[in-house]
């Protein structure tokens, strides 16, 4: 399987976006790493629709959205039509799953389903044939610049046992350089990355570093 490299932009500077989209697309970052918060699912408050859309102009990434927001069947549309590839919501946030996922791909785009560190993996049991991509959180979401749970390197190697090769594996929390390998090693194919990217010295540098060791 591929691994592919999703900055996050939460750890950008927000005033600066666009450039910083364009830093590491040109860099070789395969997928864009976009956090959605709601301030009701998860405490904090960031971006929607509105800007996606503005990012979408300029930009050929895939657009990896990872909506913390609940009950995200509302606002599925809105973020087809702002230019997301992929669409990921909570397990916890959509009482309805199973539809919510098949709905995304009936739009065209990729399904992913995000468990947050709690969430046990048999919740994934019946969406299987619904889902693209798992998303295991390696931190609790809501902020980034967290530290990585050490305990989500056996739920990533119990879900990869549980998916099969067919559906992504993606980590988002606390990644770094320095666990990437032990990330990957136990199944992780899409690594998010916020802090190691856009907080280091040289973020262009980063991911080169992250690509070099993929
Ligand atoms: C946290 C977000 C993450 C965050 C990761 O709720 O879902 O995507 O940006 O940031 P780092 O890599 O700094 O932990
Ligand atoms: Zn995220």
């Amino acid at each position: 399987m591929s691994i592919k490299l999703s900055p996050s932009i939460l750890a950008s500077d927000y005033g600066a976006l666009r450039e910083s989209v364009r830093l590491v697309e040109e860099a070789g970052a395969d997928y864009l790493h976009i956090d959605v918060m709601d301030g009701s699912f998860v405490p904090n408050i960031t971006i929607g629709p509105p800007v996606i859309s503005c990012l979408r102009k300029t930009s050929k990434l895939v657009f990896d959205c990872h909506l913390m927001i609940n009950d995200p069947d509302r606002h599925i549309d809105a973020f087809a039509k702002a230019g997301a590839d992929i669409i990921t919501v909570h397990a916890e946030a959509a009482p309805h799953l199973q539809r919510t996922l098949s709905y995304i791909r009936s739009l065209g785009l990729k399904a992913g389903v995000a468990l947050n560190p709690a969430t046990d993996i048999s919740c994934l049991n019946y969406v299987l044939d619904d889902a693209d991509m798992v998303l295991i959180m390696t931190v609790n979401p809501g902020f980034g610049g967290q530290k990585f749970i050490p305990a989500m390197t056996k739920k990533v190697r119990d879900a990869r046992a549980l998916v099969g090769d067919e559906i992504d594996i993606q980590v988002d929390g606390g990644i770094t350089l320095g666990n990437l390998k032990e990330i990957t090693d136990a199944g992780a194919n899409v690594i998010v990355a916020g802090s190691a990217v856009f907080r280091a010295e040289n973020p262009a540098e980063a991911v080169r570093s992250f690509k070099g060791m993929m």
